[in-house]
């Protein structure tokens, strides 16, 4: 009878130290549930962190672009156009004068067609910088063919460029920031890069375009680059998003510059 008694009070304890263990497993199995989900939550809400912050470097530096853009058209206005038409309005009204000898009359004729025509000149060229009409009237094809002519016209650097597909004109507001995305690329390869070849190609892959761009000088280290985009970098990036494309640089010293992205 005793010993029955024994046995049990073994099994009662046996029963309540195993339970005691589950129950510990238990709590620690929630509290480490609990805490890893905290922990994958905080690094989710710092991630969307980072993007929101992304988003809002992306937004200024498209703010700021816009505004250097106002200010050289304006400029460019001032200086080019507006100081021209004010000479030819002095010149005009100097033509109501009475008592004006042939000559003057010629002289004055002619300083009013040299500005006009300069003035026209410029107007045309200010046009051409904020629209190309050759990617407008021609498509995006066209449009890079001119932008080589003119980089290479320099001599300071030759320009491969392929198209092993064909751009659709009616999508042309899109092309326009392609056009603007290898503006940039090729101007950073000159200033920064000073890069002697550029080579550009571009195919179609399941309806997807690609653009592979690289160039062949100095390079720059991509670590230290991350946090010093500049604002042409970062237009860039503006762009793709807008196509809804994604773009990926890679760099490093004195291998030159690749770029792939697509729209
Ligand atoms: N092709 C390249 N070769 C070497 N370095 C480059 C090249 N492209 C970009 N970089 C580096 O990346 C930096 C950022 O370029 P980004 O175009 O954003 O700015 P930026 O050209 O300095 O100024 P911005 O374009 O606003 O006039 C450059 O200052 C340069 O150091
Ligand atoms: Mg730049």
């Amino acid at each position: 009878m005793l010993k029955n008694l024994a046995n049990e009070k073994e099994i009662v304890e046996i029963i309540f130290y195993i339970s005691g263990f589950f129950i510990v497993i238990a709590v620690t199995l929630i509290l480490f549930f609990y805490f890893s989900r905290k922990k994958i939550i905080q690094k989710e809400l710092e991630k969307k962190d980072l993007e929101i912050q992304y988003q809002k470097e992306l937004l200024s530096a498209v703010i700021i672009t816009q505004e250097e853009e106002r200010k050289r058209i304006a400029q460019d206005l001032h200086d080019d156009i507006s100081s021209k038409l004010n000479i030819v309005s002095l010149n005009s009204y100097l033509l109501t004068a009475p008592n004006l000898t042939e000559n003057e009359t010629l002289g004055i004729t002619k300083t009013i067609i040299e500005l006009t025509s300069k003035a026209l000149d410029n107007s045309r060229k200010i046009a051409h910088g904020l629209l190309p009409p050759v990617l407008e009237k021609f498509g995006l094809h066209a449009g890079i063919e001119e932008l080589c002519l003119e980089f290479s016209s320099s001599k300071v650097v030759e320009i491969q460029y392929e198209n092993k597909t064909s751009f659709d004109i009616t999508d042309n507001d899109r092309h326009l920031h392609v056009f603007r995305i290898l503006q940039e690329l090729m101007n950073n390869s000159l200033r920064h890069g000073k890069a002697s070849t550029i080579s550009i190609v571009f195919e179609k892959k399941n309806d997807v375009y690609w653009c592979f761009y690289s160039d062949d000088g100095i390079g720059f280290e991509m670590k230290n680059n991350e946090n010093q985009k500049g604002l042409g970098m970062k237009n860039i990036e503006s762009r793709i998003a807008f196509l809804n494309g994604k773009i990926t640089f890679e760099s490093s010293i004195n291998k030159g510059i690749s770029v792939v992205f697509n729209f």
